[in-house]
C-alpha cells in the first residue's frame, strides 16, 4: 500500500494519468546510412526489445537488430525473436563462473555480429568493465525510473514506497556503477492515488517503448559522429 495511501485526497488525478513529459522531446528521426547496427540484452518478458523492432519496422529507428543475447532460456524476449526472425543466442549466467566470464562471452557475440550499439532492454544482470570497456558510450539502458532516484532492483516499488507523485523511466548510457552513466532521455508520468506496482509499471513501460528508440537514435548520432 503506498504511503500517501491515507493522506486527505484533494482534487481528480485520474484526468492527469495521460500525461506525460519527455525530454529530449521526439522529434525528426535521423537517417543512418548504412542502418545502424544493433546488439539487444533482454531477460524477461521483451517487450522493450519487440518496442525497438518496431519502431524500426515503422521507419522511425533506422536500424537493424542483428543479435538478441537472453541469459533465460525460453524467456518471452527468446520467443519474440523467433517471431520477429532476429538471431537469438542464449548465454545463461549459470554456466559462468564470474560476471567478467558471461560480459567475455557477451563481448565475443556482439562483436561477430559486428554491432556498433547495445542495449540492455530489461536485462536484470550487473555488468562489468569488461563489457563497458568493449563498447564505450555504446552501451544503453533503460531503467524503470527517473534517475538518479531509485537505482537496483524493483524501482516501481521504491517509487511506491517513497510516495512520489511524479515517476518515470530513463535511458541512459551504462557506466561502471549499477544505474548510473550520462541520461540520454527520460520519461515522466503521474503515480496515481491508488497505483499498485502493476498499474505504474504498466505506465512507466509505455514510455520506455518511446524513449528507448529515441534514446538509440540519439546515442546512435553521437557515435557516427565520433567514427
Ligand atoms: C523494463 O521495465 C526495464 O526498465 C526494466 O526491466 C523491464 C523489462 O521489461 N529494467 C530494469 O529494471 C533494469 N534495472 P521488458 O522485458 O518487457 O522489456
Amino acid at each position: 500500500m503506498p504511503a500517501h495511501s491515507n493522506l486527505s485526497h484533494c482534487g481528480d488525478d485520474s484526468l492527469d494519468s495521460d500525461f506525460e513529459l519527455i525530454s529530449p522531446s521526439i522529434g525528426q528521426w535521423p537517417h543512418f546510412e548504412p542502418a545502424l547496427r544493433l546488439g539487444v540484452m533482454a531477460s524477461g518478458n521483451g517487450s522493450n526489445f519487440e518496442g525497438i523492432q518496431k519502431s524500426i519496422s515503422s521507419n522511425a529507428l533506422d536500424a537493424d537488430i542483428q543479435l538478441l543475447v537472453v541469459n533465460n532460456q525460453g524467456c518471452g524476449a527468446e520467443q519474440r525473436a523467433h517471431r520477429l526472425n532476429i538471431p537469438c543466442q542464449v548465454l545463461d549466467h549459470r554456466q559462468f563462473e564470474t560476471r567478467e566470464g558471461l560480459d567475455h562471452a557477451l563481448v565475443k557475440a556482439f562483436l561477430e555480429a559486428d554491432v556498433e550499439l547495445i542495449v540492455m532492454a530489461g536485462w536484470m544482470r550487473i555488468v562489468t568493465p569488461v563489457l563497458i570497456e568493449a563498447f564505450p558510450n555504446r552501451l544503453l539502458n533503460i531503467h524503470p525510473s527517473l534517475l538518479p532516484s531509485f537505482k537496483g532492483l524493483d524501482a516501481v516499488g521504491q517509487a511506491l514506497q517513497a510516495s512520489v507523485r511524479i515517476s518515470g523511466c530513463t535511458a541512459h548510457l551504462v557506466q561502471a556503477d549499477v544505474d548510473t552513466g550520462p541520461v540520454i532521455a527520460q520519461a515522466a508520468v503521474p503515480v496515481l492515488q491508488d497505483d499498485s506496482r502493476a498499474s505504474l509499471a504498466a505506465r512507466i513501460q509505455s514510455q520506455e517503448h518511446r524513449i528507448l528508440p529515441w534514446a538509440i537514435a540519439i546515442a546512435g548520432l553521437n557515435w557516427r559522429q565520433t567514427i
